[in-house]
C-alpha cells in the first residue's frame, strides 16, 4: 500500500463547466481565470479541458509565461498588470494583454515609444471593489492618455464585482450603475461578469464583450451557501487518500493531539492518510465529513499534518487502504469550506505539492 493523497481533475468536467458558462453569457467571448495554477488544479494540463476559451488570465506575467512556452497563442490577460517598466518588453514580445490599474503604469506605457511595439489594454475601473482600479472620474483621462500613445491598439473597459457571489446585494447594482456610467460615452470592448454575476445577473443585464470565469469552471458555486451542482456545475476535483489504521476504542477513549474528541461509546476509527501537510484544513468551525465506499463519515478528532481520524463505527465493512474521499463527487467541496470557514477558492489553491495531480483525460 502506499500513501498517495490524490487530487484526481476531470478533464471532461472542466470542459463541460466552460460550456455551461457560457450558457449564461452565450454572446460574449470567455477568458478563463487560470490564475494561482488554474485554482489549483494544473495550469498546462487543464488547457486540454479548457480548449474553447477563447483566452486565458493570470495574475502576472510568471504565470503567463508557461502557457507561450506551451504553445498557447491564444490571448493571455495579466489581471495585476506590469509590476515594473522592464516587464512590457516581455509583454508585448510574447503579446500579453495587460490590465492597467494604477498611474505608473500609464507612464511605463507612456515610455514605449518604438511604433512597431502593439499593446491591447484593459483599463481597470473601480466601481467599488476599492482593491485595483482608476476612480470613475479619473476614467477620462487615463482613456485619453492611453489614446496618445501609438503602441496602444486597444484598451478595453473593466471592472470587478465585490459581492456578485450573494444572489441579492444591492451593493452590486450600485457597481454595475457605476460602471454603466463609465461606459456610456467609450464605444469599445467591454468586460465585467465574474462567475459570481454570469450565475446571478443572466437575466437581468448584458455581460457584453468578454465574461471572466473562474472558480464556476473548475465545478465549485461562486456562493459558498450553494454548491457547484445549484448551477448546473459538475465537480472537476476529487481529492482521496487512503485508510492506513483502523482503531477499537472504549468508551472515554481520546483521539489525536489535545485529546479533543472523547469517544461517547465504543467505536471503531479510521486513520486516514492525509493532513495539512498536504492542504486538507486544520481549522474547525464546524462537524466535517467524508466518504469511504459512498458514506458519509464524520472527521473526528484534531486534523494533524499527515493524518485525520474517522468515525468509521457505522460501517460494515472497512480495511486497511481503502479510498477516502475528502471532496469531489459525494461530499461537496463547499461544504468542507464552510466547516473550515473558508472558500472553496482556498482549498484549491493551498493544495500542496504532497497531493499527486492525476487528469482523467476527455
Ligand atoms: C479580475 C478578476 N476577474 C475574474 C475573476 C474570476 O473570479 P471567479 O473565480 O469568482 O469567477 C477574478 C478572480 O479573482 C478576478 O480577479
Amino acid at each position: 500500500m502506499s500513501r498517495d493523497v490524490i487530487a484526481k481533475i476531470d478533464l471532461s468536467a472542466l470542459k463541460y463547466n466552460l460550456a455551461r458558462a457560457k450558457t449564461f453569457a452565450p454572446n460574449s467571448r470567455v477568458i478563463a481565470v487560470v490564475k494561482s495554477d488554474a485554482y489549483g488544479h494544473g495550469l498546462l494540463p487543464v488547457m486540454l479541458g479548457l480548449q474553447e476559451a477563447d483566452g486565458f488570465a493570470v495574475a502576472h506575467i510568471e504565470e503567463a509565461r508557461p502557457l507561450r512556452e506551451a504553445g498557447i497563442d491564444k490571448p493571455i490577460l495579466i489581471l495585476e498588470g506590469p509590476f515594473a517598466r522592464d516587464e512590457l518588453d516581455e509583454i508585448i514580445a510574447l503579446n500579453y494583454q495587460v490590465v492597467v490599474h494604477e498611474w505608473v503604469q500609464i507612464q511605463w506605457i507612456e515610455s514605449l515609444l518604438k511604433k512597431k511595439e502593439r499593446l491591447t489594454v484593459w483599463l481597470k475601473v473601480n466601481t467599488g471593489m476599492n482593491r485595483l482600479g482608476f476612480s470613475p472620474q479619473m476614467v477620462d483621462e487615463v482613456w485619453s492618455r492611453l489614446n496618445q500613445c501609438a503602441v496602444v491598439t486597444k484598451t478595453i473597459l473593466m471592472t470587478h464585482m465585490a459581492n456578485a457571489d450573494s444572489a441579492v446585494d444591492s451593493r452590486t447594482d450600485k457597481q454595475l450603475y457605476c460602471f454603466n456610467q463609465v461606459i456610456a460615452n467609450k464605444s469599445t470592448e467591454v468586460s465585467i461578469a465574474n462567475s459570481g454575476l454570469l450565475v446571478h445577473y443572466s437575466n437581468k443585464i448584458s455581460f457584453r464583450d468578454w465574461v471572466r470565469p473562474g472558480i464556476m469552471l473548475y465545478g465549485a458555486s461562486p456562493d459558498p451557501s450553494q454548491v457547484g451542482s445549484a448551477y448546473g456545475l459538475k465537480p472537476v476535483m476529487t481529492l482521496t487518500a487512503k485508510v492506513i489504521a483502523l482503531h477499537d476504542l472504549k468508551m472515554g477513549d481520546e483521539v489525536g493531539y489535545g485529546g479533543h474528541f472523547r469517544a461517547p461509546r465504543s467505536m471503531r476509527i479510521a486513520t486516514v492518510g492525509i493532513g495539512y501537510g498536504d492542504g486538507y484544513p486544520r481549522s474547525q468551525q464546524t462537524a466535517r465529513a467524508v466518504s469511504i465506499g459512498g458514506q458519509r463519515c464524520a472527521v473526528v478528532g484534531t486534523v494533524s499534518m499527515d493524518m485525520i481520524t474517522v468515525d468509521v463505527s457505522a460501517l460494515k465493512q472497512v480495511s486497511l487502504g481503502d479510498c477516502v474521499e475528502l471532496w469531489g463527487q459525494t461530499i461537496a467541496v463547499e461544504e468542507v469550506a464552510k466547516s473550515a470557514g473558508t472558500i472553496s477558492y482556498e482549498l484549491f489553491c493551498r493544495l500542496t505539492r504532497r497531493t499527486k495531480r492525476e487528469y482523467i483525460p476527455l
